[in-house]
């Protein structure tokens, strides 16, 4: 058998073709959404990041306001530039770029942030938010497993799903969308993770496998009941490469899954302007 493959970029079109005409009434009502961005130091991997998303952000008529900070960048100019950023008019969402130089401690940096202005829904407001379903930005990946789970017709409504992890950016926010009273949410979600030896007993009995453990491989053909569907988020870079948690075996076993390049990364980024856009529309009211 071989799975039916669930690539991204399809549902971050859709997603993108839904915010268009949103972005153009924000500009017919003379707000033009602005995400903010802010790189500390020189990685070039994250200028990169920030890179294709300023130019995102202009493709879609989206002004990016940028501050960038030297690799020598204290904690009191991070909280700085956050300070502006909060109180700039033209900018609705922000983006702290991650991972910052060592001596920045990120925690305390995105506490600092106005929550309303989060882009990546990863501060505690909007964390706890999530966990009693009031409106705020969602974590972007988390919310885009939702969107592809729900763009490919799979429903997850009384079905069983397994969370292979429950870190902050992925795991956990994701068990608190997916268990939500909503029609594309409604799962029996089960989280598992280095405390529970024996996970396979779980991501064996379940209907749909999310891989949100950043362990090359980890989610093997064994793990998983034929026909499942599974969805790679976990993902570890060595260099350039990029090693997925789910072995490309398990395609011989899913009914459906996502590809090892190309899945969760693009929802991701269309989430990301999701969650910008709807904070533009917050404050313009
Ligand atoms: N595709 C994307 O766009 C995207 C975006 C965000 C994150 N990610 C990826 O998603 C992954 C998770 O991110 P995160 O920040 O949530 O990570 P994290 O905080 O490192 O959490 C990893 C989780 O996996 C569990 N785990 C690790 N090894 C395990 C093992 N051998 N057996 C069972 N459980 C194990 C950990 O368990 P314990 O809690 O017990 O330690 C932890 O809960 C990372 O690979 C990250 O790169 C991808």
């Amino acid at each position: 058998m071989s799975a039916r493959l669930l690539p991204g970029k399809p549902v971050a079109d859709a997603v993108f073709a839904e915010l268009g005409p949103r972005i153009d009434a924000l500009i017919a009502a003379g707000h033009t959404p602005g995400l903010g961005t802010i790189l500390v130091g020189d990685d070039s991997a994250s200028a990169g990041y920030i890179r294709m998303k300023q130019e995102k952000a202009a493709s879609l008529g989206l002004t990016s306001p940028h501050i960038h900070l030297g690799a020598d960048a204290t904690q009191a100019d991070v909280l700085a530039a956050i300070g502006d950023m909060n109180d700039a008019a033209d900018v609705d969402a922000v983006l702290l770029q991650h991972p910052t130089p060592p001596q920045i401690d990120f925690d305390a940096a995105l506490l600092a942030l106005d929550p309303d202005k989060d882009v990546d829904g990863l501060h505690p407001v909007n964390m706890g938010r999530l966990a009693l379903g009031m409106p705020g930005p969602v974590p972007c990946t988390p919310a885009g497993i939702e969107a592809l789970l729900a763009h490919y017709e799979i429903p997850i409504a009384g079905r069983e799903v397994c969370i292979l992890g429950r870190g902050t950016t992925l795991g956990r926010p994701l068990a608190l969308l997916l268990s939500q009273k909503r029609p594309t949410a409604n799962a029996a979600v089960t989280v598992v993770h280095t405390g529970v030896p024996n996970w396979a007993d779980y991501t064996r009995r379940a209907e749909v496998v999310i891989a949100a453990a950043g362990v090359p491989g980890i989610l093997q053909p064994e793990h998983l009941t034929p026909g499942v569907t599974v969805i790679g988020g976990g993902v570890r870079y060595e260099g350039k490469r990029l090693l997925p948690d789910v072995d490309e075996s398990c395609e011989e076993v899913a009914g459906a899954i996502t590809p090892r390049v190309g899945g969760v990364g693009p929802t991701t980024i269309a989430l990301l302007f999701r969650n910008a856009v709807e904070a533009a529309e917050r404050r313009v009211g």
